[in-house]
């Protein structure tokens, strides 16, 4: 497993790989976990040479976000990667991805400004603008990435369309804790007590994909029941939407491929989830 830091150690590293492998690449934020390492181990799976990037992208971030909290143990990170069949490590710095003088961004718009955009103004154009700039120097043939950041995968595919970009985003399934809490780095923000009131995201999302199998297909009564199950352990809601899991748009009436898209704050941790209500 080779580690660099640097664009162009790792631009000289994948040089001409293109043409005769299938690279595979595993964008991350670092605070590997569960969800992260089954991401790799799909991408060597599917891939010829597996690569992994390890960035806390500070453009994702608002103002009044986490970026000075958010969990970084680079060197636990790498260990746990040695475990795996990783064949390049890109870990760079801000310097690298934002030279001083930096001004060009990538705005998916409309998708953007929905759901998560729309309590987070400008995470998505942070998050398309360096996935870009990490697939021109990877130059992945297959993206690996987790749905529980479903919105992100729809922007980053529209992003791909538009762009005529040749990568593929493979979407992986959400990887849940035995009780069903959705692996996330920002879980460790969480205390004893909120951590045990975090399951009603997922207990809230089954008991409307239950109800939707029973027949109900009303979006309002399926997202009040989903409201209630959410505010019995005093969580606050920021959205809970249903959607139709192409477009994102709203659905008064669930009908195939809909969504329960829902982001909730627990305690200061906002968390998000999402299930797909019928096939
Ligand atoms: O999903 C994440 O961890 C991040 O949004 C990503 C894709 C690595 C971009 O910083």
């Amino acid at each position: 497993m080779q580690i660099y830091k640097t664009i162009a150690e790792t631009r000289e590293a994948l040089a001409g790989e293109a043409l005769k492998n299938k690279i595979g690449f595993v964008p991350t934020m670092g605070a590997l976990h569960k969800g992260h390492l089954s991401l790799v181990e799909r991408c060597h799976s599917e891939s010829d040479l597996t690569v992994v990037s390890i960035y806390v992208n500070p453009t994702q971030f608002g103002p009044q976000e986490d970026l000075n909290h958010y969990p970084r143990n680079l060197e636990k990170d790498i260990d746990l990667l040695r475990n795996y069949h990783v064949d390049i490590v890109f870990t760079p710095d801000d310097v690298q991805m934002y030279p001083e003088g930096y001004c060009t961004w990538v705005q998916v718009e409309g998708l953007s400004d929905i759901l998560c955009g729309a309590s987070r103004p400008g995470h998505f154009r942070g998050v398309a603008t360096i996935v870009l700039k990490l697939m021109h120097i990877v130059n992945p043939k297959l993206m690996f990435m987790g749905m529980k950041d479903y919105q992100q995968i729809i922007v980053l595919e529209k992003m791909i369309e538009d762009l005529n970009l040749e990568t593929k985003i493979v979407r992986c399934p959400i990887v849940r804790e035995p009780d069903g809490l959705a692996m996330s780095s920002r879980n460790s923000y969480l205390t004893p007590d909120e951590r045990q009131r975090a399951t009603c995201l997922i207990k809230a999302l089954k008991n409307a994909q239950k109800m939707v199998n029973e027949g109900h297909l009303d979006s309002s009564i399926l997202i009040s029941e989903a409201e209630n199950i959410i505010k019995q352990s005093d969580g606050r809601i920021d959205y809970i939407k249903i959607v139709d899991g192409s477009t994102l748009q709203e659905l008064p009436e669930v009908r195939s491929g809909s969504r329960m898209m829902l982001a909730v704050y627990i305690g200061n941790t906002r968390l998000i989830d999402n299930i797909e209500l019928l096939p």
